[in-house]
């Protein structure tokens, strides 16, 4: 079994876009814009329904893709943050489109500050901004994610990371190179980070990019 054609078969079993959707990958395929992809999409989307999700809140939204499966999901409210606003303005549009930017909060800036504007309860929280600060955006979003909410953080086996040495570093207990990216200690640290919180239970699903879910529990 090797990991080509897993995901091969999961793509060709997997959840389909929506017109709008299709229009948003082509321009991610056109412009090498690193969205999170359909398999990620579905997973988002579940998460959604699963916490019956009242409010999204995502680190890093591009424009608009990985929201809208949110927005599928039945989300009521998803924030969305992003640092162009070149993006930003493309997420409106794309939303409106889709008739769902009524339950979207489009906020422009770094989202590090703008999650201290929102009280929370936050049901799901996407974290796929700037791989060094995964672990301060978990850090300030982890206290407003009542029991059963679930952060999730993308770029886990692919995107500007090293799986190699990431492996190797969590797998046989080696360090990580001394030029290793700031991709990859970013990961390696979120992963480190989320893994030793006693109030949240996290493991690595390989689905796209591969993404880390952390789900609050209840104390031990
Ligand atoms: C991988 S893309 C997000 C893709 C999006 N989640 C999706 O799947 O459709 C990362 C985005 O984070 C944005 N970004 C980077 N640092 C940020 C920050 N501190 N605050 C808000 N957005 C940031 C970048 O401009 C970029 O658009």
């Amino acid at each position: 079994m090797d990991l080509e054609t897993v995901e091969r078969y999961i793509r060709a079993t997997g959840a389909s876009h929506s017109e709008i959707q299709s229009e948003m990958a082509d321009y991610a395929d056109e412009n090498g814009f690193p969205i999170i992809g359909p398999d990620a999409g579905a997973v988002l989307r579940m998460l959604a329904r699963l916490t019956d999700a009242e409010r999204v809140f995502e680190f890093g939204s591009g424009y608009g893709y990985s929201a809208s499966w949110f927005l599928d999901g039945g989300a009521d409210e998803v924030v969305l943050t992003e640092i162009d606003e070149d993006e930003l303005d493309m997420a409106r549009t794309f939303l409106d489109r889709a008739g769902d930017a009524d339950r979207a909060q489009f906020e422009h800036g770094d989202a590090l500050e703008t999650v201290d504007a929102y009280d929370g309860p936050f049901d799901v929280v996407l974290i796929d901004h700037d791989k060094p600060r995964y672990a301060k955006g978990f850090d300030k979003a982890r206290e407003k994610v009542p029991e059963g909410g679930v952060i999730v953080a993308d770029n886990m086996t692919r995107g500007p990371i090293d799986l190699d040495a990431l492996t190797a570093y969590f797998a046989d207990d080696e360090p990580l190179p001394e030029d290793a990216s700031d991709g990859t200690e970013g990961i390696a640290n979120y992963v480190e980070h989320v893994r030793a919180d006693p109030a949240f239970e996290s493991f690595v699903l390989p689905v796209g990019s591969g993404l880390c879910l952390s789900t609050r529990v209840a104390e031990r």
